[in-house]
């Protein structure tokens, strides 16, 4: 009579491994992806503590803040999983670190343009701190309208026995920037809207991006002003 097996026996014949080598193999991917994603934790730590101190000591002194707000995100399993799958990519924990630049994402929303570029090039002045990629898409907007400076980073992490250099997407907008980001981003994933409707809303949601980006010129005109007004 032919024995039965039970599923991870099953998937144990099928990848010609003995039953508990596989069971082994899959919790050391768990436990590796877990590590890999506490590296990604201590990377966003580090760039996020950077940035405030960069705040505090600009605060000091020009007694302004030019940073909002900082918000740090790790890209969700379901999320890597997905990009991993759509672009083609082996789906493991070696392949992961390889492959993706922001599943370690920090975005830093400042109060006016010109900080977004002083900040960027603070950060990139750091000398732990190696830039792999810029996109500007303030002076070169997405289609959509989407308008936020880019920066693909590296940042070492110093564990208990070495030290590992993690990739970080580095996200820099104003307030007014963010806004419409957040709001068109809620607005892409409504569903049925008939196709020649849609493109009527997307030209509007890009109309909307210009004039919240003439907004942000105006503020920052205004800021000089006062600041000319003061000296
Ligand atoms: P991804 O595979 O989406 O990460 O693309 P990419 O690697 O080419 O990166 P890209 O420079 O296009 O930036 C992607 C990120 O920027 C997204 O995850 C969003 O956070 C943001 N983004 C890009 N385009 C838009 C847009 O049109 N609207 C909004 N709301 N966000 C955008
Ligand atoms: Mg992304």
């Amino acid at each position: 009579m032919e024995e039965t097996k039970n599923g991870s026996q099953q998937l144990a014949v099928i990848s010609n491994i003995k039953p508990n080598t596989l069971i082994d193999e899959i919790i050391d991917q768990g436990k590796e992806y877990v590590r890999l994603m506490s590296y990604y934790t201590g990377a966003m730590m580090e760039i996020e503590t950077k940035f405030k101190v960069l705040n505090i000591e600009f605060n000091a002194q020009f007694a302004r803040n030019p940073i909002e707000a900082i918000k740090t995100r790790l890209k969700t399993p379901g999320s890597i999983y997905e990009k991993m799958r759509r672009t083609g990519k082996p789906i493991s924990v070696d392949s992961i670190e390889a492959e993706l630049n922001d599943v370690a994402g920090v975005r830093v929303i400042c109060s006016f343009v010109d900080d977004i570029y002083r900040l960027a090039d603070m950060l990139a002045a750091q000398d732990d701190i190696r830039v792999l990629r810029i996109k500007d898409y303030i002076k070169n907007p997405k289609p959509s309208g989407y308008r936020s400076l880019h920066m693909i980073v590296e940042v070492p992490i110093f564990l208990s026995d070495s030290k590992r250099p993690m990739r970080v997407e580095v996200q820099l907008r104003t307030i007014a920037m963010d806004f419409w980001a957040s709001l068109e981003h809620k607005l892409r994933y409504k569903k049925d809207i008939p196709a020649a409707h849609a493109q009527e809303i997307a030209q509007e949601l890009c109309l909307c991006a210009e004039v919240v980006s003439r907004t942000d010129e105006q503020m920052l005109s205004i800021r000089q002003q006062i600041e000319n007004a003061g000296s």
